[in-house]
């Protein structure tokens, strides 16, 4: 049987004498699409943070298709094909849409990232530049200046990036975070469609009704712990789960 694409066995996360997360375990199948869910402040960044190498763990490991990188760095695990958005936009907002995207796909690749040399036309960053702001409908966009996008539109590049580098496996922080509530069905549509291409996605979502019309398997996060995880209707009907939500909305 394939290993799980991603695997957190028993991670703890500590600072000073402050316990952010505690004994987490998950396992998320290849070409599945996990919902982690759970109230402000329960550990649903830190464990993206983890799973990606920007922080380590205080105690467990993390495993990517099978393999133990609990010790790799960011860009190792990128290069072996985790990819991640952050909570709050990392784009570099003075520079083009598609230089934003071709920049990612560089560095991916190994390249150097000589923001003062003009790329050639048939440098591969820029092909997978090109075609991953297709795959967003962001074409028509690609020569502006990103601060002057919509937050609808910079979620939609933060996905180009995430394309372009050709990550299978994505780990989302709040995709929909701060976009209009009229662009949310356009990127559950680009989200489904990534899932549907047999990448392996992980979404942190304050939506609920997102992650339940997405997600195969929904996790939930309470004070660091996983309190449940299983299908999007178990776990809503969990009593666990309702009384962690008690007096707010899922
Ligand atoms: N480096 C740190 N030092 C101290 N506390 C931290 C650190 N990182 C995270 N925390 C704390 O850990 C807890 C979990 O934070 P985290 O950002 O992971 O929550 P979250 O579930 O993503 O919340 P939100 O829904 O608001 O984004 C919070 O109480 C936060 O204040
Ligand atoms: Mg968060």
């Amino acid at each position: 049987m394939a290993p799980p694409a991603l695997a957190a066995r028993a991670l703890g996360y500590r600072v000073g004498g402050a316990i952010i997360l505690e004994d987490v375990t998950l396992e998320v199948p290849a070409g599945s699409l996990l919902g982690l869910i759970g109230p402000n402040g329960a550990g649903k960044s830190t464990l993206l943070n983890l799973l990606n190498g920007v922080i380590r763990p205080s105690s467990g490991s993390i495993e990517l298709n099978g393999a133990d990188v609990t010790r790799l760095r960011p860009a190792r695990r990128a290069r072996l094909g985790l990819g991640r958005t952050f909570q709050t936009s990392t784009l570099f907002e003075s520079l083009s849409v598609f230089e934003n995207v071709r920049l990612a796909a560089q560095v991916q690749r190994g390249g150097t990232t000589n923001f003062w040399r003009a790329p050639r036309e048939a440098d591969p960053a820029s092909a997978a530049a090109h075609e991953a702001l297709e795959r967003v409908q962001l074409t028509e966009q690609s020569s502006r200046i990103t601060a002057g996008l919509s937050h609808g539109e910079k979620r939609k590049l933060e996905l180009a990036i995430l394309l372009a580098s050709e990550a299978r496996t994505l780990l989302l922080d709040e995709p929909m975070a701060g976009v209009n509530t009229q662009d949310i069905p356009e990127l559950s549509a680009l989200i489904s469609a990534l899932h549907a291409e047999g990448r392996t996605v992980v979404m942190v979502e304050h939506h609920l009704s997102v992650v339940i019309g997405l997600a195969d398997t929904v996790a939930v996060l309470d004070s660091g712990r996983l309190l449940a995880c299983g299908t999007p209707e178990d776990v809503i009907a969990n009593d666990d789960v309702q009384r962690a939500y008690l007096g707010q909305p899922l």
